[in-house]
């Protein structure tokens, strides 16, 4: 059985003293719960003061981006041991934003995930399609590709660990988020795609939704057989609006 994962991305937002009162409180209030797990992922400089409150509680951390070497010269960018050090779990890899904005290539994906293994932190895989792939009827080739090239070379015990967020671009930040049927559509193909490959992985590992999940639709998506929790921006950066997104995925 999988455990369903809610995790924020709380993106560019919240300095240290508002990312504190926020992990503070959101932990007051998902207290107790065991059935989901609960994941924030806030910028790297609020990390140290996250952990610190989220240790002994049920929420996990993780970071939003890192370089997959172990240290260099490459200004401004933070390593997988300093975050390993830090005591972080999770690692966001290939978010739509870091690779529209950024560049990032799926090959620098693949070495991202690479990295997150080889120093103990877990992925969280973001893949999605634009949407004039969507109307070019693209979106299972354009997330196949993604998938495929974030997992290449990985065993099947690492991708039995991997959580994947499918977060197609155009519901993301805009308050229109997929079709819980249009979600697990996607996702269970996703599940597909891996089970060519890596057979009973497939089953292990759990895929999100992410795009405008809210307290409001957060049942629909928890509700469709394939979808395994969420990846959530906007709605994750006040605690009532995040823990209430969990109390209900913690329901179903
Ligand atoms: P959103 O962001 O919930 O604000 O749409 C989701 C994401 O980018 O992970």
């Amino acid at each position: 059985m999988r455990k369903p994962f809610i995790a924020g991305n709380w993106k560019m937002n919240k300095t240290i003293s508002e990312a504190k009162d926020l992990v503070t409180s959101l932990k007051e209030k998902v207290a107790g719960i065991e059935n989901v797990e609960i994941g924030v992922c806030p910028p790297d400089i609020d990390l140290p003061d996250v952990v610190e409150i989220a240790k002994s509680s049920n929420i996990k951390v993780g970071g939003q981006n890192m370089h997959w070497e172990e240290s260099g010269a490459f200004t401004g960018d933070t390593s997988p041991v300093m975050l390993k050090e830090l005591g972080v779990d999770y690692i966001i890899v290939g978010h739509s934003e870091r690779r529209e904005y950024y560049g990032e290539t799926d090959e620098e994906v693949n070495k991202k995930v690479k990295a997150a293994f080889n120093h103990g932190l877990k992925p969280i895989i973001c893949v999605g399609e634009s949407l004039e792939e969507r109307k070019a009827d693209n979106t299972r080739d354009k997330v196949e590709k993604q998938v495929k090239a974030a997992l290449k070379g990985l065993n099947q015990k690492q991708v039995s660990q991997t959580v994947i967020a499918y977060e197609p671009l155009w519901a993301i930040g805009t308050g229109e988020s997929a079709s819980a049927k249009q979600a697990n559509e996607v996702i269970s193909y996703i599940r597909d795609v891996i089970e060519t490959q890596y057979l009973d992985a497939a089953e292990d590992v759990r895929i999100q939704y992410g795009g405008s999940v809210k307290p409001h639709n957060i049942e629909e998506f928890m509700s469709e057989s394939d979808i395994d929790g969420a990846l959530v921006g906007g709605a994750s950066l006040q605690a009532e609006s995040f823990a209430q997104i969990i109390k209900k995925a913690a329901q179903k």
